[in-house]
């Protein structure tokens, strides 16, 4: 599938069908996510696959019971290292947020293209998730999604976005 066409047309999808994932797909999608770029290569990732039925209930009460999470066959939970060194500016700990966003968004693009939706959800209790996924305290959760072939409508262009003009600026912010 043609890269614009591929960003263009990825959307949040919020109903799934029951139909598995092949393993080779999974396979690719999440290979995107491992070769993505990170601050000094620190790659500082996780991604859980959760398939249990049971886990995935638990999943959906953690993020505040959006219900349509479990509809899909797969969830992935990305998850970061703590960092503690700091190397240009504020970020401080929290810089692998960026490192795992960038991952994640790799892994997102990768399941469009593989006919795949996904909802990148930000909306979580994350105690409650590394509880339930028994993740150590040095790691955090970053985001999740469902994983899987979207019911209905699912992929389309993008929603209202502000303009170009709205967004860049030349030389200077203006
Ligand atoms: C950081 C972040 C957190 C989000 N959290 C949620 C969420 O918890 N639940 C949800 O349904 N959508 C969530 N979304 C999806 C956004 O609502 C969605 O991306 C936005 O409305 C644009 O729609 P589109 O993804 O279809 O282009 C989140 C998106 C991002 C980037």
């Amino acid at each position: 599938m043609e890269f614009y066409e591929v960003i263009r047309t990825r959307r949040s999808i919020r109903s799934y069908k029951p139909d598995p994932v092949p393993e080779d797909v999974l396979r690719r999608v999440l290979e995107a996510a491992r070769i993505a770029p990170s601050g000094s290569n620190r790659q500082p990732w996780k991604f859980i696959v959760v398939r249990d039925e049971e886990v995935k209930r638990r999943l959906v009460e953690a993020c505040h019971n959006q219900s349509f999470i479990a509809e899909a066959p797969v969830v992935i939970v990305a998850c970061g290292y703590n960092i503690h060194y700091n190397r240009g500016g504020y970020m401080g700990d929290m810089s692998m947020l960026v490192d795992v966003a960038i991952a994640f968004t790799h892994l997102i693009l990768a399941a469009r293209a593989e006919g795949l939706g996904t909802c990148w959800i930000g909306s979580f209790d994350n105690e409650a998730v590394k509880r339930i996924l028994n993740i150590p305290d040095d790691v955090n959760v970053v985001a999740l999604t469902p994983l899987g072939y979207p019911r209905g409508e699912g992929f389309s262009e993008p929603g209202p976005r502000k303009s170009l003009e709205d967004i860049v600026s030349v030389d200077r912010f203006q």
